[in-house]
């Protein structure tokens, strides 16, 4: 199914539950959204992309070590793991570099910009979602490292989690790493503070969710009669995103053949954001079969970056 068919589906199903609606954060990356989360990434309030960039920067060499393919899961425009990248071309290894991103656009930048950095590296593009289309990902003859930066996993509850860490260590091999970067728990001024920001940046970041279905699905939000929610909720462990009616609303939805009441305060959840302790997230790779072998941070420990392998045969008997 193209992604218009997938989005029309998941907003049906999304918007006519009957407790809290919800829509995929995917959707809030088109070209608008990519862009407003770009400059929410160099906000004062928005630490996670600072401190993960500094911990790469920092410790890319020991990560990249013995390692000739690098598979980025949700690549983007790539703008951390040039820090590995280099790294890997500096022990004279970086065999292939096989970006797997949902959208075929940032793919084809990113290789272009790539090879021509890099001359001879291989490069090669997968479009897929990464919760599904693991399995499109060409085998390797080398040693390799999967990665999923920016605390991406943390859009994930715990029930998609489990299948998604277990389609990753199917990915891997012998010495093969994944790394993974994760946001962690801590005080909640500081997280909430992140997604509320001043410059109001993540509210419009929010709202374009609406503008994605109006444009997509030819459905007439009026996003200014929404407002952004975002708070922490202490026993899930994760930020939760929200966009909550300002007066009753009747919202027509053509390309999803769905027409919607929201009564005034009701709140369409747009994103879950999940923050990790070290021993839950070792606890969770444990489970998928993977060992946490180093843990990076930055020194105020605010953001997390996990070097895993596969977990050793013989001691998982229970
Ligand atoms: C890209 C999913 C890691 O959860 O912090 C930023 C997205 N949402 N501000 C995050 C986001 C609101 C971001 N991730």
């Amino acid at each position: 199914m193209n992604i218009a068919g997938a989005l029309a589906v998941d907003v049906r199903e999304g918007l006519t539950r009957n407790d809290l609606k919800e829509l995929s954060p995917k959707y809030l990356y088109d070209a608008r959204g990519s862009d407003l989360f770009d400059q929410i990434t160099g906000l004062p309030e928005y630490y996670p992309t600072r401190c993960e960039r500094a911990i790469l920067n920092r410790h890319a060499p020991e990560i990249v070590t013995g390692m000739a393919e690098l598979v980025e899961l949700g690549s983007g425009m790539a703008s951390k793991t040039r820090a590995l990248l280099y790294a890997m071309a500096g022990n004279g290894v970086l065999r292939r570099y096989v970006p797997f991103d949902v959208d075929p656009w940032v793919i084809e930048r990113t290789a272009e910009e790539l090879t021509e950095l890099y001359p001879g590296l291989e490069v090669e593009g997968v479009v897929g979602d990464f919760t599904a289309d693991l399995s499109d990902i060409p085998a390797s003859g080398s040693p390799r490292l999967v990665a999923l930066l920016g605390g991406t996993i943390g859009n994930l509850g715990p029930g998609e989690r489990a299948p998604f860490l277990t389609s990753v260590r199917e990915l891997l091999a012998g010495d093969d790493r994944f790394l993974l970067g994760t946001d962690l728990v801590k005080d909640v001024a500081v997280l909430e503070a992140a997604y509320n920001d001043s410059a109001g940046l993540t509210a419009e970041f929010n709202r374009n969710m609406l503008r994605v279905l109006n444009r997509e699905l030819g459905a007439d939000f009026d996003p200014d009669a929404f407002d952004h929610v975002a708070f922490f909720d202490r026993d899930q462990s994760w930020i939760e995103m929200r966009l909550r009616a300002r007066g009753e609303q009747s919202v027509s939805i053509p390309g999803a053949d769905l027409e919607i009441e929201l009564a005034d305060g009701e709140d369409i959840r747009t994103e879950v954001s999940t923050k990790f302790t070290l021993e839950a997230l070792a606890r969770e790779l444990a489970g998928a079969g993977l060992e946490l072998k180093q843990f990076f941070t930055d020194p105020e420990g605010l953001f997390g970056v996990s070097l895993c392998g596969l977990r050793a045969a013989g001691c998982n008997l229970h």
